[in-house]
């Protein structure tokens, strides 16, 4: 553990680590231990870093790893909009820390500068009573001085994208003010002005081609919009087919 006095909002309590697998697995233990909602582990490094669908995040010093504990009153099916709240919360930080960078969302909840992935977000719950919640992990790493090469979506960071140096500290600051602010949104007037936010923000505009990774097979279509749940929706010849869980490739 790192003994460091970030300012937080209210309610929030730090758990910081040096180093550490992930800060996703340790805080589903924690969460399982009963730790409350508000709980907030921050690494310098990890060594398991995990990304959305089983790959790896490259998680090496200088760049931001966090996971907040929440435990919502809401079906999981919602929970899941937690994560366009925090790639909103992630976009504001970053467009506070350095003004001149366009922040784009890329559905469900990655962040991109200049059709690169700056950062992403792993939400990861368990349910264990009629499809409620009992914790959300959100998970949120953002790539602020370096980013791994070769991945199959093309990936940025802020100083590549001319930003100054900026510390872990100071987006931890930065992310918690506009997470703390968005989550109050979404909980008082629910998905609406999220989702207004996102696609008035959104890297893929309607009408443009793209594929989606699903499970098991791929779909080539033009994206539609997002609906009022927080699914992709996808025109394929007309026809519109609704996304829960995928990803998403633009077609040049
Ligand atoms: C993605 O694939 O876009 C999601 C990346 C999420 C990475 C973060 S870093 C902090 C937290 N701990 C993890 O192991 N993963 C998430």
């Amino acid at each position: 553990m790192i003994r460091l006095q970030p300012k937080l909002p209210d309610g929030y309590r730090l758990v910081a680590y040096d180093s550490i697998g992930s800060t996703n697995d340790e805080a589903k233990r924690l969460a399982r231990d009963g730790a409350g909602e508000g709980t907030l582990l921050w690494a310098l490094e990890q060594t398991a870093g995990r990304g959305r669908r089983g790959r790896p995040w490259v998680s090496t010093r200088g760049n931001f790893y966090a996971s907040l504990i929440l435990r919502p009153d809401c079906p999981v099916n919602d929970a899941c909009q937690i994560g366009f709240v925090a790639a909103l919360a992630i976009g504001g930080a970053l467009g506070a820390i350095s003004p001149a960078v366009a922040v784009f969302y890329k559905w469900p909840n990655d962040v991109l500068i200049n059709r690169r992935k700056v950062a992403g977000v792993l939400l990861e719950s368990e349910v264990i009573w009629r499809e409620r919640p009992s914790f959300v992990v959100i998970g949120v790493g953002v790539n602020l001085s370096t980013s791994p090469k070769g991945t199959e979506f093309p990936a940025t960071s802020m100083v590549a994208e001319g930003s100054s140096a900026v510390s872990p500290n100071v987006m931890l600051e930065q992310f918690t003010e506009h997470f703390q602010s968005w989550l109050a949104t979404w909980r008082a007037k629910g998905f609406a002005p999220v989702r207004a936010s996102w696609l008035a923000a959104a890297a893929i505009t309607r009408g443009e081609p793209v594929r989606v990774r699903l499970d098991t097979r791929t779909l080539d279509g033009s994206f539609l919009d997002i609906d009022d749940e927080g699914n992709l929706l996808l025109d394929r010849a007309g026809e519109c087919r609704r996304i829960a869980a995928g990803e998403v490739f633009p077609v040049a």
